[in-house]
């Protein structure tokens, strides 16, 4: 039932980001790089309404609007809009709605729709993955050599560890590293197996929350990058095919 109303969720925000992309829509820059779209407070004001009408006693986090409800609550929708909102903005059609439900702090429902390709990745904890209602499983990629991987970078380059020597490295590692440019998705990919795997640092949690579900339950292994265990409030995120996994985190942290 949940899970239903998330995907009826990112279906309806996805509507908007479909109708959106080739409108005269505006750009207001929130860094020098980082950007905000009519599209992304479209989609953000949809959902929000949607989910405090719906689940007045639960909680919410989103990227433009910050925390609300109830902050007592042990369930909290963690919600990116428009991931990939650079693509958005030069009409690139790679983007997503990211929608996730935490319940005390563990991701239970994922669903990252991409309205373009019109596909709906979704998951509930401990019952599995699907991309259009069709179980999904990660690639069965043996090694890095033979490994697709995906990346990703901050708006703000001048941070430490802003992965491009991580980056330039694993290019020789692999049959590629692609940037792609919408972490939900990204994970995604993984989770179907298009990608072997994604990593990042400098996340925020509704970058991941329901894409790392979505991985893990197609049967990721998915980590911190630092620390082994996810956290999702601490930026980053390793999701691999688990055949690599451990190869991938030698040549990062290398
Ligand atoms: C961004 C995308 C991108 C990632 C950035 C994120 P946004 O989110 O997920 O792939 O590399 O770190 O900030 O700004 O498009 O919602
Ligand atoms: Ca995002
Ligand atoms: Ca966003």
């Amino acid at each position: 039932m949940l899970l239903e109303n998330a995907k009826d969720l990112a279906y309806a925000a996805g509507k908007i980001l479909r109708e959106q992309l080739y409108s005269d829509f505006t750009i207001e820059y929130k860094g020098e790089i980082d950007l905000v779209t009519d599209a992304d407070k479209a989609a953000e004001a949809l959902l929000t309404k949607a989910i405090t009408t719906a689940y007045p006693q639960h909680a919410l986090l989103t990227e433009e609007g910050g925390k609300l409800g109830n902050p007592d609550s042990q369930y909290l929708w963690v919600i990116d809009p428009l991931d990939g909102t650079t693509n958005f903005a030069h009409r690139l059609p790679y983007f997503s709605v990211s929608i996730a439900l935490l319940e005390n702090g563990r991701p239970i429902i994922g669903v990252v729709y991409n309205p373009i390709a019109d596909e709906m990745f979704a998951a509930e904890q401990g019952y599995g993955a699907w991309l259009n209602d069709e179980p999904i499983k990660v690639s069965q990629t043996p090694t890095l050599k033979q490994s697709l991987l995906c990346t990703g970078f901050p708006y703000d380059m001048s941070v430490p560890n802003n992965n491009l020597d991580k980056y330039a490295n694993l290019v020789k590692e692999t049959q590629g590293v692609l940037r792609l440019g919408s972490a939900a998705l990204d994970l995604c990919y993984v989770a179907c197996g298009r990608l072997d795997g994604f990593w990042e640092m400098h996340l925020k949690p509704w970058d991941m929350a329901a894409g790392a579900l979505i991985a893990q339950e197609a049967g990721a292994t998915v980590t911190g990058i630092s620390k082994e265990e996810l956290d999702l409030t601490a930026g980053e995120i390793a999701a691999t095919n688990g055949l690599i996994h451990q190869a991938l985190m030698e040549q990062i942290k290398s």
